[in-house]
């Protein structure tokens, strides 16, 4: 196998500004570089099934970071939606962490960030304007989904990672595919299907479009909640049924025989792309057991592919980021069906896995970014974004 390389994409720095004249340097296309200090937020925790992932990441990441450059504020999200003003790492483990579970004193979470970005704290004493950052380190619905990033907007804080738009197409499966479909991305076969469209006859014509297997899955949700796959015409409902639990969209996806290919995308102006890595799973499916439970999933990186599959994996990765609106980092989820139609986009996840045991770290890892620069340069894009959407008009 030809030694893979990451990606640096050839896309809009230097290039003509469209907009306001051309080579006009202006900061929206100019780099920000990280401060000595930075005042970091750490959002984590959430309402979503993965809380406790969320968590452990939390742990590892404020393990990972400098405590020199780094002013640390821990917010933690408990499963009823409170919000918690938490003291540092060891908090993660004490009473309040069991708070968190339980219920938590009520904080208004715009005034909270408001509060935490503007009050006074030892740094501002001594003189230093400390910039800050949000690192909401949740995922699935109110973490990924856009509707905390509408909150950090409102905020007028940068923040890691996908706006509002970015982040709920990335997790809407049945927008996200149109969308994919539309920037010539190769899907499965799929059909999107509201709750009032459903009947016999549209799960009929669905497996006549499909064939069988099928999997169903709701739109919005994440780590494999509500999906099943059906061998049969006579499940097929019932797991409608349990898809439409959870969301009132739905997909009905064609089950792709391949394997599972992983890429990371990371930055904004010319996004840089990974290595790609495998997934091997221990169960029919990569589901929630298998990815939080058992954990018998094996990750290969990188994966063993052909050159031109890896480099096609690296187009069709930043195709998708661009297609989906992603900022700052994006994992792109690919089938590869070999002997077949090659890779087929599954899904990209705007926040991603972080533990430095997820695909993500260690994909920038093997392409040559260890976990704490990885950080570190998430915090300089939020930044950099930041500055450059502030220097348009409204
Ligand atoms: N069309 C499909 N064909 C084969 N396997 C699939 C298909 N869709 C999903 N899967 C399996 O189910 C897992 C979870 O599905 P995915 O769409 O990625 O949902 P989630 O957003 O919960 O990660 C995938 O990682 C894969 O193992
Ligand atoms: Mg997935």
């Amino acid at each position: 196998m030809a030694e893979p390389v990451a990606l640096e994409s050839s896309a809009s720095a230097g290039e003509p500004n469209p907009v306001g004249g051309a080579n006009r340097q202006t900061p929206r296309t100019g780099r920000v570089d990280l401060p000595e200090r930075v005042r970091l937020v750490v959002l984590f925790g959430g309402q979503s099934a993965e809380h406790d992932v969320s968590r452990v990441t939390a742990r590892n990441v404020l393990a990972a970071l400098d405590p020199d450059r780094y002013d640390v504020h821990l917010i933690g999200i408990a499963r009823n939606g409170r919000w918690l003003q938490l003291q540092g790492l060891p908090a993660l483990d004490g009473a309040e962490a069991t708070a968190l579970t339980v219920s938590g004193n009520h904080v208004d979470p715009i005034g909270h960030l408001r509060h935490t970005s503007t009050r006074r704290h030892d740094d501002d004493l001594n003189g230093d304007d400390l910039a800050t950052v949000v690192l909401p380190l949740l995922h699935g619905p109110n973490g990924e989904d856009g509707t905390l990033q509408g909150l950090l907007e409102m905020s007028g804080l940068p923040y890691v990672g996908s706006g509002v738009l970015g982040s709920a197409v990335s997790m809407d499966k049945a927008v996200a595919k149109e969308l994919c479909g539309h920037a010539g991305i190769p899907q499965a076969g799929w059909v999107a299907l509201h709750e009032r469209e459903v009947d016999v006859e549209a799960l009929a014509s669905a497996i006549e479009r499909l064939g069988l297997p099928i999997f169903v899955k709701p739109a919005n949700l994440g780590s494999s909640v509500g999906i099943s796959k059906v061998a049969t015409a006579d499940e097929l409902a019932s797991a409608v049924a349990t898809a439409l639990d959870h969301d009132e969209y739905i997909v009905l996806e064609e089950a792709v025989t391949g394997r599972e290919i992983e890429l990371g995308v990371l930055g904004n102006e010319a996004p840089r792309v990974s290595l790609p890595g495998e997934i091997v799973t221990g169960a029919e499916f990569y589901d929630y057991e298998d990815k939080y439970v058992t954990g018998s999933a094996e990750l290969v990186i990188p994966a063993e592919l052909p050159p031109e599959a890896i480099e096609e994996a690296q187009r069709l990765a930043l195709v998708a980021y661009r297609a989906l609106r992603g900022a700052d980092l994006g994992r792109v989820d690919f089938f590869y069906e070999s002997p077949g139609r090659g890779l087929l986009l599954n899904e990209m996840n705007t926040m991603p896995g972080f533990t430095p045991a997820s695909m993500y770290p260690r994909l920038w890892q093997a392409s040559g970014l260890p976990y704490t620069e990885l950080i570190d340069e998430l915090v300089r894009l939020a930044l950099e974004r930041h500055a450059h959407r502030g220097s348009r008009r409204r």
